[in-house]
């Protein structure tokens, strides 16, 4: 969304502060309790803006996704690409960790997209691929003709990744021809805009700033990246992917300042934003390594990044007076901010918190933590004896700075928690001095930054983008591009009801289903294995006589009844790697919760803290076993 600085002034300037508490009532509940309804509300918050059928959006076109409500003080009542792909992205990934019921809403939102790539509007139409840079449109899909800082380079990446997530769903669960004849034509414009234009300006996510800007090239990186996967898997191919990520990962490398990532190449700022925390946490790649060059959350570069754009806020908002350095703080857009005069924002906040908790699993991941003197300042805050080295998983130094960067992150959340309305409402900022809501309500990408900061809290992550196999910077780089393919997206038809893991039969007899890497003919009948054998890796540290267990929802789980839970062993259990684990058959695409126990010799139960663990069996083609890593909570 937001938004010109021409247009800002006057706004402030309607600006009054109420006068109201600092910490609302909500500080009470525990940040657990605040949560689980905070995720039911946010959920309902991003449904009600989208058209038709949200309670706010209903002269909004079926799949238009809304920035917010408000039509005046701010004027929101738009569709902008960049909130919509952001918002459909977590959509997606709710869907593939088991709520069918998005279904109809995901696919409104393709057909919306498909149809709104041939809307000719300022910054030019399909046929050059231009148009598919306009950042906002009418709720109708009508081009917005008013002036605006145009044209905006993310927005086709991160459609693309949003439409790729999906996409590979109904390619693991038996709908290729979906995925084939649906998403692929709007990806392949999407990745065919980005090989062709990436290296020329644009406005920057904030819609202020006309120059090269670090979150839309992070993400058209991870666009190229996986979008050459997606083409392989639906029997297609994408040479401009492959030979731009290289280049675009090598301009990347420019913004690092070697002490914190740069936002943008013009502006005139400091280069300290949230658009570097943004591009940091979306292309968060779960089996990637702390690589740098790909700045993933646990990178040196990106953590060390996070302390200078965190501090940056300590002195310039009065909510943040006293609070010392390693105790998360109300956090905006950029230091210099003038818009309603400058003023955190909520999914500022979210994402300094998800951040970490991706560093977190990326650590017990890795199974070490490595300080480097580039990232030791930021390790020094939350950990004062922190010093250069690599700690491995089950010492004492591991342990406790996994628990200091989580209660550090847990702070950044409990601060929107604070400022949050009473009945849950998310607006856009939060007053720098008395913490009540302003500009915006009820903003769409608050509540996806809030549903997707809470689930890398409980562990759940997305799949990865392929981010080890593209993190090698090539020696000699340029900034050119390479010309693809633009034509309409026609097919908007759908099946009436998907069902994970049923494996419906392809219909379509010219879609080749094959993955790249695929060993198996393609022209073999597709063979789901009905139950696959999941594995259950449990870190948890024991005494001698306690012994971990497994329940949950499934009868395979014992329904949640703790006598008949499912043990399991300490075979390999060493004083540094404290792995508890069982391997157990389960039905293929079931999706369930579940929790780890620990049961005392005297039969006495303790449970994991909340929430409850929730799995999806993988299923599809040549899947038949499946390892989960977990960590005790
Ligand atoms: C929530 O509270 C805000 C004010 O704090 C109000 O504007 C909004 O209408 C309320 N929303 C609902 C769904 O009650
Ligand atoms: C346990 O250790 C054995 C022997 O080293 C190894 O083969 C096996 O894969 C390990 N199992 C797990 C779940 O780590
Ligand atoms: C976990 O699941 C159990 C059983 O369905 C339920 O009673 C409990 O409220 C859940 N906990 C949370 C935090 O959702
Ligand atoms: C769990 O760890 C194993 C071994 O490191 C890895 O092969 C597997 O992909 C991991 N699973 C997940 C879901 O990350």
């Amino acid at each position: 969304m937001p938004r010109l600085s021409y247009a800002l002034c006057a706004l402030a300037l309607g600006y009054t502060a109420l006068a109201a508490p600092k910490l609302s009532p909500r500080a009470t509940v525990s940040l657990d309790a605040w949560l689980a309804t905070e995720t039911t509300f946010s959920l309902n918050g991003i449904l009600q803006n989208i058209g038709a059928s949200g309670a706010y959006a209903q002269s909004a076109k079926a799949g238009v996704v809304i920035a917010s409500p408000s039509t005046s003080n701010p004027d929101y009542y738009y569709t902008w690409s960049r909130d919509s792909a952001l918002t459909l992205k977590v959509l997606t990934d709710l869907f593939t960790n088991g709520n069918l019921a998005l279904q109809t809403v995901i696919e409104e939102y393709v057909n919306a997209q498909a149809y709104l790539q041939t809307v000719s509007n300022p910054s030019g139409d399909l046929s050059t691929g231009a148009g598919l840079g306009e950042p906002k449109f009418n709720v109708d899909l009508s081009a917005y003709t008013s002036s605006w800082g145009r044209p905006q380079r993310d927005g086709p990446a991160l459609r693309a990744i949003a439409l790729i997530t999906f996409g590979n769903w109904l390619i693991d669960n038996g709908y290729s021809n979906y995925a084939v004849n649906n998403i692929w034509p709007i990806v392949r414009n999407d990745l065919s805009y980005v090989a062709q234009y990436w290296s020329q300006s644009g406005y920057d996510l904030w819609e202020e700033v006309n120059s090269m800007s670090f979150f839309t090239v992070a993400n058209q990186h991870r666009a190229l990246v996986e979008g050459n996967t997606f083409a392989g898997r639906v029997g297609a191919s994408c040479s401009w992917c492959q030979s731009q990520a290289p280049q675009i990962l090598c301009y990347m490398q420019s913004f690092w300042t070697g002490s914190y990532i740069n936002a943008n190449t013009g502006g005139g700022r400091s280069g300290k934003d949230a658009n570097t925390v943004l591009a940091s946490i979306h292309t968060f790649d779960p089996e990637a390594t702390c690589d740098d060059t790909t700045f993933q959350p646990c990178s040196s570069r990106a953590l060390a990044n996070h302390k200078v754009y965190i501090d940056s806020f300590r002195s310039i908002y009065s909510l943040n007076s006293g609070i010392a350095e390693g105790v998360a703080v109300a956090v905006g857009r950029y230091p210099e901010d003038s818009y309603y005069n400058g003023n955190p924002w909520f999914l500022s906040n979210l994402a300094a918190a998800e951040q970490l908790y991706d560093a977190i699993y990326q650590w017990n991941k890795v199974g070490s933590i490595t300080i480097t003197s580039t990232s030791l300042a930021f390790f020094q805050d939350v950990y004062s004896s922190a010093a250069v080295g690599t700690y491995a998983s089950g010492s004492s130094a591991f342990t406790a700075i996994i628990s200091a960067v989580k209660t550090y992150a847990d702070g950044y959340v409990s601060i929107v928690q604070a400022h949050a309305a009473a009945n849950g409402s998310l607006s856009e900022q939060y007053d720098k001095t008395y913490g009540s809501e302003l500009s915006a309500r009820d903003l769409t990408w608050s509540y996806a930054a809030l549903l997707t900061a809470n689930m890398r809290r409980s562990g759940i992550v997305p799949p990865s983008w392929g981010a080890s196999s593209a993190n090698t910077v090539p020696s000699s780089c340029s900034t050119g591009s390479a010309t693809g393919t633009y034509s309409t997206a026609t097919a908007t038809s759908w099946p009436t009801s998907l069902t994970s893991g049923t494996a419906a039969t392809s219909t379509s007899a010219s879609t080749s289903t094959s993955r790249s890497t695929s060993t198996t003919s393609t022209t073999s009948a597709c063979t789901t294995p009905t139950s696959i054998a999941v594995t259950f890796d449990e870190i948890a540290t024991t005494t001698y006589g306690e012994n971990i267990f497994i329940v949950g929802s499934i009868s395979q789980l014992g329904n949640w009844d703790t006598n008949s839970a499912v043990a399991l062993s300490a075979s390999n259990y060493t004083s540094s790697n404290h792995l508890w684990y069982v391997t157990i058959n389960l039905p293929a695409g079931t999706t369930f919760q579940y929790k780890y126990i620990r049961k005392e010799s005297d039969g006495s139960v303790t449970w994991e803290s909340d929430p409850n663990r929730s799995y999806t069996v993988p299923s599809g083609c040549s899947v038949s076993t499946a390892t989960e890593n977990d960590t005790w909570r």
